[in-house]
């Protein structure tokens, strides 16, 4: 073991410049900002190929991971990067809290905060939790999605990732492909992508891309197979049946038919463009279950970068708040 590792806390490029105690999304943050925590996140990644991968960044501090809706890929990384940092973690679920006893989702979590908790990491089925009870602690408070307003750690995971491979994400021609209506991830990565410069097509059915997401500065297709020539990266989207309150679509077999990525498809994309999906997919409807095995398929790869996204992002949050800069 190289002793340079215990002593060589990463240290962000220019930490000054992040303010904000809590991220509960990304609509608000400028390009300066994305790219601070984009490049905070690569610092961190370097930490997951060292002997000894933790860092004292975080050290005396205690982070609740509460969790109300299922998740497998945001907790755990959460709960990893949290442990990769030196904190304490506390994981939270619903079912087992007090909520389940008609206690509110803003007592329980003052509740966490006199117990001592630093940070508090929330996924929520309702829009707007996160920033509900970031304008009420001073614990700091990161979304891990919240209904289907946003889900920032995600998107910062698919802007990494993108810029891994292809060194930039400016000029980029990237299509979100599916649900785009009832989906956070799909917001989220509007905002990253569009604002670090990319050209953004969201891509299904008119009735899960409605024409209004223009506004959004993204261009609409209802004709995948016109675009894949041209796209540098395709990131699929999984039908959120939990959202949906009625059928936007015949079957999920025409769904698939015309939006699906097929193997015939995936060979019509350019021989480098990235196939992403942020998980969990479901084989066989919106991408097929080889393409998502394949060479070209960065899936598995966003999932270990966004524990890099997920450390930077509680790093500087926590800095923000406490003033310690390690
Ligand atoms: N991508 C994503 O949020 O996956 P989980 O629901 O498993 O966290």
């Amino acid at each position: 073991m190289n002793p340079s590792e215990l002593s060589s806390p990463v240290i962000p490029t220019e930490p000054v410049r992040w303010i904000h105690k809590d991220l509960t999304g990304l609509q608000a943050l400028s390009k300066v900002e994305l790219t601070l925590l984009l490049d905070t996140a690569a610092a961190f990644k370097s930490v997951g190929t060292r002997h000894i991968k933790k860092v004292p960044a975080l050290r005396g501090k205690t982070l609740v991971n509460f969790f109300v809706e299922p998740s497998t890929r945001t907790r755990i990384s959460f709960e990893l990067a949290a442990e990769r940092l030196s904190a304490d973690v506390i994981n939270m679920s619903a079912t087992a809290s007090s909520l389940t006893k008609g206690e509110t989702l803003k007592d329980t979590a003052l509740n966490l905060q006199a117990l001592h908790a630093d940070m508090i990491v929330l996924r929520h089925s309702s829009a707007g939790a996160a920033q509900f009870l970031a304008e009420r602690l001073d614990a700091s408070v990161v979304n891990a999605g919240d209904g289907s307003h946003e889900h920032p750690t995600q998107a910062l995971l698919d802007a990494f990732t993108i810029r891994e491979h292809k060194g930039r994400i400016e000029g980029l021609h990237v299509a979100i492909v599916g649900d785009i209506l009832f989906s956070r991830v799909a917001r989220s990565d509007i905002f990253a992508l569009t604002r670090l410069g990319a050209k953004v097509t969201l891509v299904g059915p008119s009735t899960l891309v409605p024409a209004e997401l223009k506004r959004l500065g993204v261009s609409i297709s209802h004709d995948l197979d016109e675009l894949l020539p041209e796209l540098d990266v395709i990131n699929l989207l999984r039908i959120q049946h939990e959202r949906q309150r009625k059928e936007y679509f015949p079957s999920l077999g025409e769904y698939t038919s015309l939006f699906g990525l097929s193997k015939a498809r995936a060979a019509r994309l350019k021989p480098d463009c990235l196939v992403m999906h942020p998980g969990p997919i479901n084989r066989g409807v919106e991408i097929d279950s080889d393409v998502a095995d394949s060479s070209r398929s960065v899936i598995l790869q966003q999932v270990t970068n966004g524990l890099a996204v997920r450390m930077a992002v509680l790093y500087l949050c926590n800095a923000a708040r406490s003033g310690e800069w390690v």
